[in-house]
């Protein structure tokens, strides 16, 4: 699959990461590959951390591929265990589910074993001793936890997770004190929804849409943003049915069968093949778009001229 329509289907799959598809393709970060899908969730501002969580923690090869790059993007040399997951964990939000959270925390400690590869015997050492601060936090700063974990109980709870070896006495009470001291912060949810990232889009309206194999006419609202053309089937949908970047897209006027005011998206630059451009079909799978190129027709010929204007 082309790698735009790539990017669109991951923005899709995750409702809630819309900001930035555009980013994606303004910035040629076109393959799609693991690393630059990474790269832009790490360092993309305003995605929603929920939703990132709840997309790194998915089973399916590349959503491992995609956690395992994410997580290399953190550099954890000569921290400790906290410190090191104070920096991991405000990257997104954990998500619920037990499953999600195990591969996510299983990446963390194989980055955190490759960064800092003296501290412990194994990375499953790492890998539980995490699991025991993240309690521990919830522990000591959760108001209905009455019993408070003391340094003692700590310290007894991790013997012999070294491989049946202990950990130094002193690195279980720095990480202690660390944590007693300062609870992990969850990040803000900055994400943006639809409502907000079509807050001010540069146009928007009901156009009619000729389909791309079956040759009939829609009736579809359409947004135009970022320098991409969203399509819905109602205003009130969250998702939809089509994006089209329009990155290398030329508009111009164009006489249509049986419909007025009509305009037509194209790329001049490579007749008779496909746009990218993607879509959902009647069972919500994204596939990608079969337009040569795009007929829309407009219910005036102002209406018409505004439309190719605005995409101009
Ligand atoms: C740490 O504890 C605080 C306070 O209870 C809580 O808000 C936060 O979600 C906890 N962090 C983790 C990673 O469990
Ligand atoms: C972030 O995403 C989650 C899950 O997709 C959703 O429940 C939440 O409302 C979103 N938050 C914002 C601010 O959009």
């Amino acid at each position: 699959m082309e790698g735009v329509c790539w990017v669109i289907m991951f923005k899709l799959s995750v409702a809630h990461i819309y900001q930035g598809v555009c980013y994606l393709v303004d910035n040629k970060l076109l393959e799609g590959t693991p690393h630059a899908v990474a790269e832009f969730l790490y360092k993309e501002e305003g995605l929603n951390k929920t939703a990132i969580g709840d997309f790194l923690g998915e089973r399916e090869e590349k959503h491992l591929q995609i956690l395992k790059a994410f997580v290399e993007l953190h550099e954890f040399s000569d921290l400790n265990l906290v410190q090191a997951l104070r920096q991991f964990l405000w990257s997104f939000r954990l998500p619920g589910e037990a499953q999600k959270i195990d591969r996510m925390m299983e990446a963390f400690a194989t980055r955190y074993c490759e960064c800092n590869a003296d501290v412990f015997q194994s990375t499953d050492t790492c890998y539980i001793l995490s699991f025991a601060i993240i309690m521990l936090n919830t522990s000591l700063h959760n108001p209905n936890v009455k019993d408070k974990t003391t340094q003692e109980r700590f310290i007894s709870m991790n013997r012999g997770i070294n491989n049946g070896e202990d950990l130094p006495n002193e690195l279980l009470t720095k990480l202690y004190d660390s944590i007693k001291s300062e609870p992990f912060k969850i990040p803000e949810d900055d994400g943006n929804d639809l409502t907000h990232t079509f807050f001010n889009p540069d146009r928007e309206g009901w156009l009619l849409k000729l389909g791309g194999r079956v040759k009939t006419w829609k009736r579809r609202w359409f947004i135009l943003t970022d320098n991409c053309l969203y399509y819905f089937e109602f205003t009130t949908d969250k998702e939809p049915r089509g994006i089209i970047p329009l990155e290398n897209l030329c508009v111009k006027e164009i006489a249509c069968p049986r419909k007025p005011y009509c305009l037509e998206l194209y790329n001049p630059n490579s007749k008779g093949q496909k746009i990218k451009a993607c879509k959902t079909d009647t069972d919500g799978r994204v596939v990608e778009g079969k337009h040569q190129s795009y007929m829309i027709s407009a219910s005036t010929a102002e209406e018409r001229d505004d439309w190719i204007e605005s995409i101009r």
